[in-house]
């Protein structure tokens, strides 16, 4: 559980939003976290302190003078124990309040009095011409300088009916937001462009060679380099997976279209994550019409050509980024990864005991580099991607 042990103020102020914070609520207590509602008088307009209640299991505070708070200091008693506070939806005016240092209730006057130690995070959810308003703009900056942090907004069609920037994040984008800010940033302002997922290669127009890769690995590992504070590139084969909230996706489909997009855009990568199961041949012969089947019941012919080797290829250029490759065996893992490491040319190479762990949520990985192998014990894919990236990190600083 990501936020397990965490207690975190979620705040609310007055937006058609308040419903996304009601499911929010109910995610970050599933992720493990103790969520203490407040909200503004605007926010009650929009949904009850009732339904809070019930979701977080404990009692909401809406007003400064609170006679069940024994010292009636509801603004302090309330974040000394916090980790976060969290602002969702964070309207117009609690920006302006907040870049102001205004204190007329009791949700502004905690976010003042929070000890410095604790993180506080805004999701503004307002209307288009509302957000782009230069004063709106002009608190967004001047909350960014005081170190608070802005989750979206994003842009869309809105609940006025209108479309453009304002709409608050999804549950799910908040949430990846929350538990990312909880992680180090061992990758700040480095540069990563990762593949993942399968390859396929066409036959006919309607069938190809594909492989039974999910993507999940690779995608895990753009979420946990994201978290670590990176800017994350992934070119991905076809998979049904989401992309993880801030991380840009390129979508390919087969081998040398993923050659392609990487080479497009490995320059002033600090670090290439080779994790794609690339298909290691073609069909040359790949028909441009749908294959028909015969009357006498032969079979197509297929002729195989060698597709390029992406992480080789990058391995090689005079100045490429910290590379590492992937390597799925089906036995002898601590043998073929160090040959295959030494092969490829690459620093650092992550072995797994595949295909059985194709498609699966949990992984065991071994990592060879020029000092041999060591382990990383079988957890979740998202844990294990954690992992790597300060094993990552470590070696890129050294
Ligand atoms: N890889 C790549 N481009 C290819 C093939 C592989 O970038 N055309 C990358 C994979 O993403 C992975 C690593 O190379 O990071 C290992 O790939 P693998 O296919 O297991 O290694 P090979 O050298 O092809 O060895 P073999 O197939 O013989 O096991």
């Amino acid at each position: 559980m990501d936020l397990a042990g965490k207690k975190i103020v979620l705040g609310l102020t007055g937006g058609v939003a308040c419903y996304k914070a009601a499911m929010l609520a109910r995610e970050l207590g599933r992720a493990g976290a103790t969520v203490q509602v407040v909200m503004t008088q605007a926010a009650t307009q929009f949904i009850t302190t009732v339904t809070m209640q019930a979701l977080t299991g404990n009692t909401v505070y809406t007003d400064q003078w609170d006679a069940r708070i024994a010292n009636n200091m509801p603004h302090i008693d309330l974040t000394r124990d916090a980790d976060a506070i969290v602002i969702v939806p964070c309207s117009t005016d609690f920006m302006s309040k907040l870049a102001h240092g205004a204190c007329d209730d009791l949700l502004s006057t905690l976010c003042i009095a929070r000890p410095a130690r604790v993180p506080l995070m805004v999701a503004p959810a307002m209307n288009v011409e509302m957000w782009q308003n230069p004063a709106t703009q002009r608190n967004a900056r001047q909350l960014r300088q005081d170190g608070i942090l802005l989750l979206g907004p994003d842009a869309g069609a809105q609940a006025c009916g209108e479309m453009g920037e304002g709409r608050m994040l999804e549950p799910a984008q908040l949430m990846e937001d929350i538990i990312a800010a909880f992680q180090p940033k061992l990758l700040a302002g480095r540069r990563v462009l990762l593949t993942a997922g399968p390859t396929f290669e066409p036959i006919d127009p309607v069938r190809g060679i594909t492989n039974l890769s999910s993507g999940k690995m690779g995608y895990a590992l753009a979420r946990a380099a994201r978290e670590a504070g990176a800017d994350v590139m992934l070119v991905s084969g076809p998979t049904a997976l989401e992309v993880p909230h801030g991380v840009q996706r390129i979508d390919v489909q087969t081998a040398q279209q993923m050659h392609d997009a990487v080479m497009a855009n490995v320059a002033g990568q600090d670090l290439f994550v080779a994790v794609a199961a690339v298909a290691d041949w073609r069909v040359a012969n790949a028909s441009t019409q749908k294959l028909k089947k015969n009357a006498d019941g032969g079979a197509p012919q297929l002729q195989f050509t060698q597709n390029p080797d992406i992480l080789a290829e990058v391995a090689a250029l005079p100045r490429c980024p910290y590379c590492v490759g992937f390597a799925a065996e089906s036995e002898n893992l601590a043998q073929y990864g160090a040959a295959k490491r030494a092969k490829k040319n690459i620093p650092l190479l992550v072995g797994n005991l595949g295909p059985q762990t194709f498609g699966r949520d949990d992984n065991t990985l071994m990592l060879f580099d020029e000092q041999g192998h060591t382990s990383l014990p079988h957890a979740d894919k998202l844990t294990l991607a954690r992992q790597l990236v300060r094993e990552i990190a470590r070696r890129m600083a050294a």
